[in-house]
């Protein structure tokens, strides 16, 4: 007997109801097991990002990055701004509190501006002591909205005084997968305000990055962030226990310098970890980092040297003189410093604190030891600071470092004797690095 319309219907009605239980099903496991993207299933597919090595190509044009300023600040902080920024490379923007009425027409050397968002709506919970600190915080979110298309890998924030290398910072960023969540950044400096902050945050004038997935988060729930913590002091103590909340810890990065310090951080980049020097800060709270130079020029010098090979800018190369008993302590592109003795590197590795801290209450005092700058003839050096850079036969970069001011101390006797006084400049020969030709 041929099967009833009926008994057809109500067994095709079956049969699809069956399959598509064992669709969800497949489905479901499939996303639980294989997405750890799980919360934001339903946003811009991750797809672009299942290539087999996806990251190690990261350069300055997956980059975007977010300076957070005002129109009051602006005219002290843009030649420091202008002395990293690469026009039509560096992809990113300004965010100011008004209109830069009195500054245009605005200069193509500076990153395009954006005026904040209005933040009234979060009224209710603005009890931070700072004024900008909700608008500040919503950089993040800003960037992200204004910029989120496939090629965006990381999203990158920072203060308007703070100095980045930005090839650099592609650079460290290319080790880490950018389809996963990452925030890279550094504490300060001074155990001090790793207390009253935390040991666990990304300092903002230092900057950080939030990976493409991490920074989408981010924006997702930055209005709960700022409802929850309606106190805080800076945006980057929001940002961090925001992304705490998420489940994210902080990937540490030397390179990136927050500067809670005062006088003369010399000693500091003169001794800079074998790790890329990713960003400076607070400098027009430090002394001129060449003492010759205004603070200005002073960056603009640095940049030269960066320009030429940022990979080796501040990295420490140490080397020994063994017929004068002499240490040469390198810092590219920065500084050299001789000493009358043979000193290993283990010490030299230490900073000589040249520099004072924003605060000392608490001891230590810093994240990491320091020398005492002493005036025994076998410990203080002979300084040298970078002078002029140039490319030479054999393609080869020279670096020229000239004697900053006479030592005025006898030679070191420990050492024989051998003074160093009768030097006054030091050329550096180095290979010209291939990857770095592109500028
Ligand atoms: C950056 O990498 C992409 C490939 O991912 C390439 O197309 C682009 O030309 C590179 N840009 C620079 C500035 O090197
Ligand atoms: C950047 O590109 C625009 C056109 O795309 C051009 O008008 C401008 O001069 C460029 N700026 C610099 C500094 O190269
Ligand atoms: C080093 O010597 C100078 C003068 O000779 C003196 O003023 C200074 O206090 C000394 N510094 C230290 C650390 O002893
Ligand atoms: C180097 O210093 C050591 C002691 O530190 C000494 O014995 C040696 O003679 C010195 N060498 C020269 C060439 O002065
Ligand atoms: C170095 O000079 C000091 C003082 O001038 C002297 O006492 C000492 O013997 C000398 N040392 C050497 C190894 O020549």
């Amino acid at each position: 007997m041929p099967l009833s319309y009926n008994k057809l219907l109500s067994w095709l009605f079956n049969l699809i109801v069956i399959l598509g239980l064992f669709l969800y099903i497949t489905i479901y496991i499939f996303f639980f097991f294989f997405n750890n993207d799980s919360c934001c299933t339903t946003q811009k597919p991750l797809s672009r990002y299942t290539k087999l090595t996806p990251y190690l190509d990261t350069n300055i044009s997956h980059l975007v990055i977010g300076i957070a300023s005002s129109s009051n600040s602006w005219t002290s902080r843009k030649p420091y701004i202008e002395s990293w920024w690469i026009p039509n490379v560096t992809r990113g923007f300004i965010f100011l509190d008004t209109a830069p009425d009195k500054h245009l027409p605005w200069p193509s050397s500076m990153p395009p501006y954006r005026i904040s968002e209005d933040t009234s709506r979060y009224n209710a919970f603005n009890m931070h002591k700072v004024r900008h600190v909700i608008r500040i915080t919503r950089v993040v979110e800003e960037i992200y909205n204004a910029e989120s298309g496939d090629d965006v890998r990381w999203y990158v924030v920072a203060d308007d005084d703070t100095i980045f290398f930005v090839n650099n910072v592609a650079k460290v960023l290319s080790k880490y997968d950018h389809s996963k969540y990452f925030y890279v950044g550094m504490p300060s400096e001074c155990i001090d305000s790793n207390t009253l902050f935390s040991f666990n945050m990304a300092f903002g004038g230092a900057g950080y990055a939030l990976s493409y997935p991490l920074a989408r988060l981010v924006a997702k729930n930055l209005d709960l962030c700022l409802k929850r913590y309606p106190t805080m002091y800076g945006s980057d103590q929001i940002m961090h226990s925001c992304i705490a909340d998420l489940g994210v810890s902080l990937t540490l990065e030397k390179g990136f310098h927050q500067i809670d310090l005062h006088r003369d951080i010399a000693g500091l980049l003169s001794a800079h970890p074998q790790s890329l020097a990713l960003s400076l800060h607070h400098l027009d709270a430090v002394d001129s980092l060449f003492p010759s130079m205004n603070r200005i020029e002073s960056v603009n010098h640095l940049m030269k040297a960066a320009k030429s090979d940022e990979s080796r800018l501040l990295q420490q190369t140490i080397c020994y003189e063994m017929h004068e008993n002499w240490t040469f302590s390198i810092s590219w592109g920065y500084s050299i410093h001789i000493y009358e003795a043979i000193i290993p590197p283990s010490i030299l590795q230490v900073p000589l604190e040249t520099f004072s801290p924003i605060s000392r209450m608490l001891w230590p005092i810093y994240m990491f030891q320091t020398r005492r700058v002493s005036n025994n003839s076998c410990e203080a050096p002979h300084v040298f600071f970078f002078h002029s850079i140039e490319k030479t036969a054999g393609n080869n970069l020279e670096t020229v470092y000239i004697r900053s001011s006479p030592r005025r101390l006898p030679a070191c006797s420990l050492g024989g004797n051998h003074s160093a006084d009768h030097i006054s400049e030091i050329r550096v020969l180095a290979p010209m690095r291939r990857d770095n030709e592109v500028r």
